[in-house]
């Protein structure tokens, strides 16, 4: 990938709160080199991320991928503009990595350094698929490590977290009901392509957070631990009475509860607020069911949905520099180079 010299800022953007070590260019809203190195194989035999094991690799392949990112993009280190590196939430010594990295090139190189949250970085890649955000919008974003929901009035400096969940997060319950279905890690996908074959409405799954009593205390809030639970109990009842699981019908109904309560509180918090526009992001958006019900209910309530291609949505340094690019072209101000790694960092703390 190349582009033409234009007035736009060049930026570097680095991700490192996962177990994605992701760098890439961006040239305003355009990505011109993109590099990705993912460490799940490694963290796939013990059913979830292990920090240490993430932390390792990202040391290994920071740098592979600063080089494979500037090849593919055409340019040296030396011709961005800014740099822009996660630096929350998420895991501490994994942040460490890339926040170390993004300050010794800033450093060396001496360029301005954007310490961006990774949230806000996920509403963000959408601007690489789909031009500017219409603001206000309301984000979604459904990972194995976040499930929040966001009214995004500028993706510079104004996010407000409407609700998020108060236990697992989405991705995790896939993870978890993947493994007690014995479908290998990480399970969502493999619980989606078991859902195609069943029956979303065989078993009556409960829809966390959403009596009457709930919906007064926790309106935009999501929790996925019950169900989760409640899925354990009904695979371990059919087991004990010695019968077969269908596992297509309990991948579906459960995937079907999960996909109902997402874009059921996302739509309710679009009409609540007045505001015309929705965007999901985060890994689980590559969820069949979670797509089609979405793109559904915001037909039906007239909400005009954004859900960028599938890469976009996961871990990516893409969305880091397109972030960090806003900023510069909005004239904000950069971090400073004190810039610490904050693994609780709050999503109304969009620059760090
Ligand atoms: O955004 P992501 O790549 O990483 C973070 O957690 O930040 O999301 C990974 C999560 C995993 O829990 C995985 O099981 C889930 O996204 N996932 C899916 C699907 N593809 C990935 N969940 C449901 N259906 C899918 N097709
Ligand atoms: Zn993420």
């Amino acid at each position: 990938m190349s582009d033409a010299t234009t007035d736009e800022p060049l930026v570097l953007g680095i991700e490192s709160s996962c177990d994605e070590t992701g760098v890439a260019f961006v040239r305003g809203t355009t990505l011109v080199g993109d590099a990705l190195a993912s460490s799940v194989d490694e963290h796939a035999r013990f059913g979830g991320v292990v920090p240490e094991v993430a932390s390792r690799a990202h040391l290994e392949s920071m740098i592979p991928m600063l080089e494979r990112a500037s090849a593919e993009a055409g340019h040296r280190l030396d011709d961005v503009d800014a740099i822009a590196v996660t630096s929350g939430p998420g895991l501490a010594g994994a942040l460490m990595v890339g926040v170390a990295s993004a300050k010794a090139l800033a450093l060396c190189l001496d360029k301005p350094l954007y310490g961006v949250n990774h949230l806000a970085a996920h509403v963000c890649a959408d601007v690489l698929d789909h031009g500017p955000l219409p603001e206000p919008t309301v984000a979604l974003l459904v990972s194995g490590g976040h499930t929040n929901l966001l009214v995004v009035r500028d993706i510079a400096s104004d996010v407000e977290e409407l609700g998020s969940t108060i236990d697992d997060a989405a991705g995790e319950a896939y993870d978890k009901v993947a493994r007690v279905l014995g479908l290998p890690y990480p399970g969502g996908p493999h619980i989606d392509r078991a859902a195609r074959e069943g029956d979303p409405e065989a078993i009556a799954f409960p829809r966390g957070l959403t009596s009457r009593k709930d919906m007064e205390r926790h309106r935009f809030d999501y929790s996925f631990s019950g169900l989760k639970t409640a899925v354990v109990r009904w695979v371990e009842a059919r087991e004990r009475a010695g019968e077969p699981v269908p596992v297509a019908d309990v991948a579906a109904s459960f995937s079907h509860a999960v996909a109902d309560v997402l874009t059921r509180k996302a739509v309710l918090a679009c009409t609540e607020l007045g505001i015309s526009d929705l965007q999901i992001g985060g890994g689980v958006t590559a969820n069949t069911q979670l797509r089609e019900l979405a793109e559904k209910r915001c037909a039906e309530a007239g909400i005009r949905l954004r859900v960028p291609r599938i890469r976009l949505c996961t871990d990516n340094g893409a969305m880091v520099a397109a972030l960090g690019s806003q900023m510069v072209m909005r004239g904000l101000p950069p971090s400073d180079l004190a810039l610490p790694a904050d693994s609780s960092l709050p999503v109304s703390s969009v620059q760090a």
